[in-house]
């Protein structure tokens, strides 16, 4: 199994309050791993680390062969070109319809013509299952399952390597949820992706998630496969709901 992220020895305080304390664990090559914990735990900060936004205190974040946290500006910018990113509050730009959220990044890190920019964006609107008229729509017309998918597809934009996902299906009804899911799933298949996604919803792990880690008091609580998890307790289900 090829290691695409590796952590190592990862503390993180903010002031003295510490977050992480000297975790490690590492992802597996086109797995879709997620990261549990309760509100407060660390997840949004770790997956801020493994993005380069936060600086820990100390420890290894190692991506793609590399230590993120010795790179210099230029080779952390390479390293931030293979990342698409959804964040946990990120939402579209409201003044700007949907095209040109799309075009965006394309604009600020390619040279290409506007009309191979154009075809692009509207081939990422195609695969994350929207209509080419949702292209000259505003956010505010858009349902919530269908704004997630342009964030989605605007991550996509640059062709990354990896995904992160900051709960992705929060907000969406038990149904929008699921499809949301299996296009995650059929992404990754597809594009060969590696899917980190911070995730609350329990139907989500059973479903796409491959190996996870659990974050609880500061430590890593759990490291592995739902088989493996229910190879230690008699009710994942119950475990789960109690994290
Ligand atoms: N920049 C910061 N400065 C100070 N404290 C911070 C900062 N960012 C996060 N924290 C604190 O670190 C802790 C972990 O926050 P984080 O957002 O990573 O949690 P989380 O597991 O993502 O929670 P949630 O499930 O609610 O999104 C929280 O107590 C938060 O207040
Ligand atoms: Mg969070």
């Amino acid at each position: 199994m090829k290691t695409i992220i590796e952590v190592k020895n990862l503390t993180t305080k903010f002031g003295e309050r510490v977050i992480h304390d000297n975790i490690s664990f590492e992802i597996f090559k086109k797995d879709i791993f997620a990261l549990l914990g309760g509100s407060g735990s660390g997840k949004s900060t770790l997956l801020n680390t493994m993005i380069g936004l936060n600086q820990p205190t100390s420890g290894m974040v190692k991506i793609l062969g590399k230590n993120i946290l010795a790179l210099n500006p230029q080779e952390s910018l390479n390293m931030r070109l293979n990342f698409g990113v959804l964040f946990q509050f990120g939402a579209l730009f409201s003044s700007l319809n949907i095209l040109d959220n799309l075009t965006l990044a394309l604009r600020e890190y390619t040279t290409f013509p506007s009309k191979v920019i154009k075809d692009i964006s509207l081939m990422w609107l195609n695969k994350v299952g929207l209509n080419q008229e949702v292209a000259n729509l505003y956010p505010n017309e858009l349902s919530g399952g269908m704004i997630k998918r342009v964030a989605l597809a605007r991550a996509l934009s640059l062709s990354p390597k990896i995904l992160f996902l900051d709960e992705p299906t929060s907000g969406l009804d038990p149904k929008g949820a699921r499809e949301f899911d299996n296009l995650i799933k059929e992404l990754r298949d597809l594009l060969e992706l590696n899917v980190v996604m911070i995730t609350h919803d329990m139907d989500s792990v059973k479903g796409i998630v491959d190996r996870m880690i659990i974050l609880k008091d500061k430590k890593i609580f759990f490291e592995g496969s739902l088989k493996e998890l229910s190879q230690q307790t008699d009710s994942i289900d119950l475990f789960l709901y109690q994290i």
